[in-house]
């Protein structure tokens, strides 16, 4: 039986949500499956494709390149390199030249219409061409993922990028005002803690239809990999393991050899490093709230001002569409004389190379899954404002069960005054200290999850004991 299994070797398309935070897990996750000899087929809708290839070549300063964007195959490093990762990209159902960001509510609503039809084409033709392939991997967000397995007798694997209080949380999907104690594997979880989406009381807005669909769906995956760490969240994941096939294999960062092989930014990165050589060891504040949230005018008014009063050097990645997408943030008056020599900000940057830098010692971020990891992974400790989606559950972890972050705030309106004093406590002084130590604590955690020996790797190399086994059975 082992002999027979060790000779199979799985091909899996694999597709990620048109998202810079679920992208960029998924490619991550390609890397690790193809270096453990899996086959891949990595499908990127066009657009995605044009964004990573935009922004990859503005970095290397060949902008003139980039109408032949579409001929780049973003994973000939990897290939380079002995990975077995091939690449496809399909229409989400619009030009190119349609702007998606917005008119993204509308975009949203076609999309979950027409993309199936076009992945289902795609499948058509790739089982056609080559009948290696025998998995099917998205994410979980997805809502046709099983229809579309069965029909081409594909194994279903579920790929959730986010913790796995999130994905136990969201299980009973009515709006939620009592504290839920009752989830075996969940102690207790608040309202104010649970996704944005399960807090609303507009049960059918599109966010509510996709979670419903997409849980309904996932029942059926047959195997469910999710980028998180079985030692930071045990009894969660030991609860929906009761129930399915659930594999810890987190955190999905790529280091050594496969760290850069493939471009996943879907925006152009400035360089922050020449500037953070000049700063000492762990005092610069970096600040970022992710790829896609629009923010409150007033709240980031008042993160300028507590940056200016608790004289920290920082790093703001301030997005062009940080507030609005029709115009954008405007820094309030003297911003850039009273932080000059200060203070950095920039449209986007490669954040865990910014993470990485010894400089940066504390940041301020929305809670985003891969922003949370990122961070831990770095040993920097976090101060969190969490913005919509599954961000308060997540600062639900960092602050109350691990204890490596700070909360900003809760549901009252945020003060200058408030920011900084939080600043001061993330970045200086005993507070500071214990908050460092304890990150520190548990970043040894995760390096002992993803050691030889460690739950990650012995997660991942069951995940894949399994699925040859069920490979074996369905063909
Ligand atoms: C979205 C959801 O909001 C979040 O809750 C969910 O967990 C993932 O999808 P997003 O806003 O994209 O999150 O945040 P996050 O998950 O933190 O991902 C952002 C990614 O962009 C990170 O990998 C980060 O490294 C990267 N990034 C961000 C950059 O490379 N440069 C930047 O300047 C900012």
């Amino acid at each position: 039986m082992e002999d027979a299994q060790s000779t199979i070797k799985p091909h899996a398309v694999m597709i990620p949500i048109h998202y810079q935070g679920h992208v960029t897990p998924t490619i991550n996750l390609a890397l690790k499956l193809a270096s453990k000899g899996f086959t891949i087929t990595f499908v990127n809708t066009e657009n995605i494709h044009h964004q990573i290839t935009k922004s990859s070549l503005k970095k290397q300063s060949k902008e003139s390149e980039e109408d032949h964007d579409i001929d780049i195959d973003i994973f000939a490093g990897a290939r380079n390199s002995g990975l077995d990762i091939r690449y496809k990209t399909i229409s989400d159902g619009f030009p190119l030249s349609y702007d998606r960001t917005r008119n993204r509510a509308e975009f949203n609503e076609a999309n979950l219409k027409v993309f199936p039809a076009h992945v289902d084409e795609l499948l058509g033709h790739l089982v056609q061409d080559d009948p290696s392939v025998s998995c099917l991997i998205t994410d979980t967000f997805y809502t046709w993922t099983s229809r579309i397995a069965r029909k081409y007798n594909l194994v279903n694997i579920s790929f959730w990028t986010q913790p796995a209080l999130a994905f136990i949380s969201l299980g009973p999907s009515n709006t939620r005002v009592d504290t839920i104690d009752y989830i075996p594997g969940v102690k207790a979880i608040e309202p104010k803690d649970l996704t944005s989406f399960l807090q609303s009381t507009n049960t059918t807005s599109l966010a509510r239809r996709i979670i419903d669909t997409a849980f309904n769906d996932v029942k059926n995956a047959d195997f469910i990999l999710i980028n998180a760490v079985q030692e930071l969240e045990n009894d969660t994941i030991s609860a929906i393991q009761e129930k399915q096939p659930f594999f810890a294999v987190g955190p999905i960062i790529p280091s050594g050899v496969t760290r850069g092989l493939v471009p996943t930014s879907l925006r152009t990165e400035s360089d922050c490093n020449n500037w953070l050589n000049t700063k000492p060891q762990g005092s610069v504040l970096y600040v970022s709230f992710g790829s896609s949230i629009r923010s409150r005018k007033s709240d980031i008014d008042e993160i300028a001002q507590g940056l200016v009063l608790s004289q920290v050097d920082f790093i703001w990645v301030l997005r062009p569409d940080a507030v609005s997408y029709e115009e954008p943030y405007v820094l309030p008056d003297g911003f850039e004389e009273k932080t000059k020599n200060k203070g950095l900000v920039v449209p986007w940057c490669s954040q865990i190379e910014v993470l990485s830098h010894g400089a940066v010692g504390g940041f301020m971020t929305h809670c985003g899954w891969n922003s949370v990891l990122e961070s831990l992974w770095c040993g920097v400790p976090l101060l969190c404002f969490p913005l919509l989606a599954e961000q308060p559950t997540n600062r639900k972890l960092v602050v109350d069960d691990w204890r490596i972050g700070v909360n900003l705030c809760d549901s009252k309106p945020l003060t200058g005054l408030e920011v900084a004093e939080k600043i001061n406590r993330l970045m200086s002084g005993k507070s500071a200290e214990d908050l460092r130590e304890q990150t520190f604590k548990v970043r040894q955690t995760v390096e002992r999850a993803l050691a030889a020996e460690g739950l990650s790797q012995k997660n991942l190399n069951q995940f894949i004991s399994d699925v040859k086994a069920k490979i074996r059975r369905v063909k």
